[in-house]
């Protein structure tokens, strides 16, 4: 029988994540994993575990020998930073569930991995319960990705739920899933797209060996999204969802954005309702594969932390193959997107950079249109992010360059005019 390593650990943070993590390590005894000393910031709430557990000072869990695991569930992510690098350093194993510490530090925290040979774990950062990081780098371990597009914002996918299928309106919506305990404790986090362009950054370096700060990513948020966009969306028997996509183009480079796109009804996306998230993957062989499960919330985020814990038995790490192992990838900026736009008056939007409009409503007092834009037109200006704009893909919106002539040529013959 092999002999699995005894896990003591010390947890930072006692919150809906941390909190999680106490009552399921209390129901897995199988897993020989105790909680030794939780530190905390404030020492006045009221905690539901033996008050000799707790401690304020970091420095009890961090020196201390017989804790050979550090799991950290804190909200401010430069402290977080601050407990992982030391904890490594002091020869201790990490699971940590702070995304975004992950992608604001990633390179730091690769060479931290590579200097101290310690295992630091993360699963349960992105879409929570979906078991996404250890598929992509286990079974997904070679180059025949072709595309990954996934649901990773609980909070938002449960906002857009509430709103357009029970009719509650945004602040509702928000609140309801604030109590739930799916929200950041800053919502835009959440509503901005940011909590999903985190988790999309260390994704991508699993998925593809790409290793960009999340500021660099094309990304917005659902904080755009208007009354008519959901009656759009009906009309054409489709759901808007904020998706995170990434498509290998056909001069190897990968295509990668974070923003609202219209799913139809036989989208393996349209089933992921509420606070679950979606992952479908694309390769080479086995065509389209579908990962679905809650992405927040206490048990399924503490169940992939969990998860990680089981794996540090036997001293699982993560080897990011596609970064070590293969060619990395990097970022395409020469493709085209065919979006939506809602808007308040033509004056917003830059009607010169579309490649062509092949639609447009412009009467009714919110107008609204259809076109290709070069993706480099997104990268580089706001206008789409504001002034009550709403930018959202139309399903399967990624078009090629080499493609872009000859559906201009189609469209015109289309449209009658050659
Ligand atoms: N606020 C996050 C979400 C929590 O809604 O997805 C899980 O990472």
């Amino acid at each position: 029988m092999t002999h699995h390593k005894q896990l003591s650990i010390g947890l930072f943070g006692f919150g809906v994540v941390g909190e999680g993590l106490y009552k399921v390590l209390q129901k897995t005894p199988s897993l020989s994993a105790s909680i030794r000393k939780v530190c905390i910031k404030d020492t006045t709430k009221k905690r539901n575990a033996p008050a000799s557990l707790f401690t304020t000072d970091r420095d009890e869990l961090l020196n201390d020998e017989d804790i050979n695991v550090i799991v950290e569930v804190i909200n401010e992510s430069e402290a977080a930073f601050q407990i992982v690098s030391t904890a490594l350093r002091n020869g201790k194993s990490v699971v940590s569930a702070s995304k975004k510490m992950i992608a604001e530090h990633l390179p730091e925290l690769l060479a931290l991995q590579q200097e101290t040979g310690q295992s630091f774990l993360y699963e349960s950062a992105a879409c929570a319960s979906i078991p996404v990081i250890r598929n992509l780098e286990e079974y997904y371990d070679n180059d025949l990705l072709h595309g990954i597009k996934a649901v990773v914002n609980g909070s938002t996918n449960f906002i857009l739920t509430k709103m357009f299928e029970d009719k509650l309106d945004f602040q509702q919506a928000l609140l309801l899933a604030q109590q739930l305990g799916f929200a950041e404790s800053d919502p835009s986090l959440d509503v901005d797209g940011y909590d999903a362009v985190n988790k999309w950054a260390f994704l991508l370096t699993h998925a593809y060996g790409i290793i960009e700060h999340p500021e660099n990513l094309l990304f917005t948020g659902i904080q755009n999204i208007h009354a008519t966009d959901a009656k759009v969306a009906a009309e054409k028997g489709q759901q808007i969802k904020l998706v995170a996509q990434a498509r290998k183009l056909n001069d190897g480079r990968v295509a990668s954005f974070v923003i609202p796109q219209f799913v139809p009804q036989d989208d393996h996306l349209a089933f992921v309702k509420n606070e679950y998230n979606g992952v479908v993957i694309e390769s080479g062989f086995a065509d389209k594969q579908f990962f679905y499960g809650k992405g927040a919330g206490s048990f399924p985020t503490a169940s992939a932390v969990l998860s990680d814990l089981s794996a540090l038995r036997y001293d699982y790490k993560y080897e990011y193959k596609k970064l070590y192992h293969h060619q990395p990838n990097t970022l395409a900026n020469n493709f085209y997107l065919r979006v939506y736009v809602s808007f308040t008056d033509w004056k917003y939007i830059p009607r010169e950079k579309f490649e062509w409009i092949e639609e447009w409503h412009a009467r009714e007092e919110r107008k609204y249109l259809v076109g290709v834009l070069p993706v480099k037109e997104l990268m580089e200006n706001n206008w789409w992010k504001t002034n009550a704009t709403s930018l959202i893909l139309t399903p399967d919106p990624i078009i090629e360059d080499i493609a872009i002539q000859q559906l201009k040529k189609k469209s015109l013959e289309l449209a009658g005019i050659v």
